[in-house]
């Protein structure tokens, strides 16, 4: 069944919401990096991350936007940490910080932009845990679920059956549907807009 991770970027305030989401069925906390840098917008402090992993019951799934994700990771502390996530387009070697990801017991995620071309991932396919499909550019919350994903997950799973596959991005009631694909489902401003986490969140698993 596809997991719901729930990203809290565009909650109104930050602590209250992943107090609520501990009541909930969500599967992750979705935590969205930004370095102000390799997106135009700046989220989330080391600090911020380690103070709210110490209010939630539920595993952290981190999405690091950054040029230099090293920079971020070796301030986490780990414990619940389950997925990190680092962007394909970044001018890095990634094997590095796939390594150094791994030695911290947390599982490897490689994420790709709607318009970055699939094959550039395939040398890293063996070697990571998921692939995270970008279905709006990244940057901010509350975007448009862009079509073509649905093609992007099928390529994927054709290429490497196991790996798992995470989707970001414009997710909601009329567009989970068409990443049943998927492994997990990150959603935002779908959850986090609303009063009732608990209903929003079971609407998306049903
Ligand atoms: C965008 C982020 C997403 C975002 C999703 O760059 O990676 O995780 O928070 O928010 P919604 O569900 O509102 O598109
Ligand atoms: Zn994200």
């Amino acid at each position: 069944m596809l997991k719901i991770s729930t990203s809290i970027l565009n909650a109104s305030n930050r602590i209250e919401s992943i107090e609520k989401l501990n009541n909930t069925q969500t599967d992750y906390v979705h935590i969205d990096i930004m370095d102000g840098k390799f997106v135009p917008n700046k989220q989330f402090t080391t600090n911020e991350v380690n103070m709210l992993k110490k209010k939630t019951k539920k595993p952290f799934d981190v999405h690091i936007m950054a040029l230099n994700p090293l920079k971020y990771i070796k301030y986490f502390n780990f414990k619940n940490i389950e997925i990190i996530t680092i962007h394909l387009e970044i001018n890095e070697d990634l094997n590095t910080i796939i390594d150094n990801i791994k030695q911290n017991n947390c599982k490897v995620g490689i994420a790709i932009k709607p318009k970055t071309d699939l094959n550039l991932i395939d040398k890293y396919l063996d070697r990571i845990d998921m692939v995270l499909i970008m279905s709006v550019e990244p940057g901010f919350g509350g975007q448009k679920f862009i079509e073509n994903t649905v093609d992007r997950i099928s390529s994927i799973k054709k290429k490497k059956p196991d790996i798992l596959i995470e989707v970001d991005g414009g997710i909601n009631l009329e567009t989970i549907p068409l990443i049943k694909e998927a492994d997990i489902a990150v959603v935002g401003s779908y959850i986090t807009n609303k009063d009732n986490y608990e209903e929003a969140i079971n609407s998306l698993k049903n």
